[in-house]
């Protein structure tokens, strides 16, 4: 059984990620979905929305939360795969840092990268948050049931 980890903040989950969920598990048998639980930048969502909205769009892929090391948590699931969504060149750096960082912890572990969907080369939860809290439409961004609770917070 092939594993893939699929780790992010999530706050929230876009379209953007949804499409690299929805490749990946093309690719792989199992594909946990692992939202960071203290992510090192602020999040507006708490681990509980920011799971539960994922479950809601996305049923049938196993969705948890991680704490500590990234790697220690794909040991713990048995997955030899990290997936990564690539935007743009501005992603490269620090993708690459972590990547090479994780392969120097865990060598038998592989960090692979999907392109993402043109269509969502400049999306990122800051903008979408950003846009929701301003009145803006999210609606062609986020899966519905974000966009409701995004809309939810804004009332
Ligand atoms: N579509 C839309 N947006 C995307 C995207 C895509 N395909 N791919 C990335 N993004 C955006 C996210 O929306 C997010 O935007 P934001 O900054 O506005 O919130 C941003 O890119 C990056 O977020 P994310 O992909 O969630 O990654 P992250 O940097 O928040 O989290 C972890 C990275 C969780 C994988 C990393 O911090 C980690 O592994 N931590 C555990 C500790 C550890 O092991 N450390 C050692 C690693 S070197």
């Amino acid at each position: 059984m092939k594993t893939a980890i699929y780790p992010g903040s999530f706050d929230p989950i876009t379209n953007g990620h949804l499409d690299i969920i929805k490749r990946a598990s093309e690719l792989f048998d199992r594909v946990i979905v692992a939202v960071i639980k203290n992510p090192s930048k602020k999040s507006q969502f708490s681990l509980a929305d920011r799971v539960e909205m994922i479950k809601k769009c996305v049923p049938g892929v196993i969705v948890e939360s991680f704490d500590g090391l990234l790697v220690e948590y794909a040991r713990q699931k048995g997955a030899k795969t990290i997936v990564r969504g690539l935007r743009a060149v501005s992603d490269f750096d620090y993708e690459f840092q972590m990547a090479l960082t994780n392969r120097k912890m865990a060598p038998t572990i592989e960090t692979i990268f999907l392109m993402t969907d043109y269509r969502y080369s400049y999306l990122s939860s800051s903008f979408v948050k950003q846009i929701a809290a301003l009145g803006g439409d999210v609606s062609e961004l986020v899966p519905a049931p974000v966009a409701k609770k995004l809309k939810k917070r804004g009332e």
